[in-house]
């Protein structure tokens, strides 16, 4: 049995039409594979532990071989949890508004919870990094409202699917299919470029 995280980092709710287009994928994908779990993570309802200076002292405590303090130990059991959330899956979607060129900071914070040594990467000082959730797949939704692919630099530079297709990467998660509902502000048919989006989430569904 298969089971579907879903991720979504647009705190629009019912207005965020990227959250609509992940939606689309789900419910196509709930059809196809009833048996399957879907377990869903809003970034801006559910909290996650901080990741400030106790977080940053208990991972270079793991990176040095330190022991790390009870204060760091209780937040790296935290951190752990929410791991333990994301490897408990083998599917993704992620819904992912571009903010500011890049990802809203939730995902970011989430990115910076998950991504610990020896969980979601391991290290070798001659072959560099390597991820350890592979065998996963995801799908990724990219709205942003100025910044379409092919424009000029005025318009908005992609440091938003560049820097989230990196992170899967790095991670292990290589089997990747994006949707782009970018530029869907100056786009001459917004309606036509959502249908589109939402077809493309049915038929990716249909895939996965
Ligand atoms: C805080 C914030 C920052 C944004 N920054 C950008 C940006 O840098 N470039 C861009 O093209 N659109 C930007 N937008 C527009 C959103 O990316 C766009 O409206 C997107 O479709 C929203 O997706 P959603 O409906 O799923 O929330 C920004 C929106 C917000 C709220």
């Amino acid at each position: 049995m298969s089971q579907l995280l879903h991720v979504n980092s647009s705190p629009r709710g019912g207005a965020s039409q990227s959250l609509a287009i992940a939606n689309a994928f789900v419910d196509a994908y709930r059809t196809r594979k009833p048996e399957s779990k879907v377990d869903t993570l809003s970034l801006f309802e559910d909290s996650l532990p901080e990741f400030g200076t106790v977080a940053a002292g208990a991972k270079m405590a793991v990176f040095s071989g330190q022991e790390q303090t009870p204060e760091q130990a209780d937040l790296w059991a935290q951190a752990r949890a929410v791991f333990d959330r994301f490897a408990a899956a083998d599917e993704y979607v992620f819904n992912i508004p571009m903010w500011n060129a890049g990802v809203p900071y939730v995902l970011k914070h989430w990115i910076d919870v998950v991504s610990q040594p020896g969980w979601a990467f391991g290290f070798d000082p001659a072959a560099g990094y390597s991820g350890l959730l592979t065998g996963k797949k995801a799908l990724v939704v990219y709205s942003s409202g100025v910044y379409a692919q092919g424009v000029s630099a005025a318009f908005g530079v992609d440091f938003h699917s560049t820097f989230f297709l990196d992170w899967l990467r790095f991670v292990g998660i290589t089997d990747v299919t994006e949707i782009r509902f970018d530029g869907n502000v100056m786009a001459a048919d917004p309606a036509g470029l959502y249908a589109k989006a939402l077809a493309e989430a049915e038929a990716a569904a249909a895939a996965f």
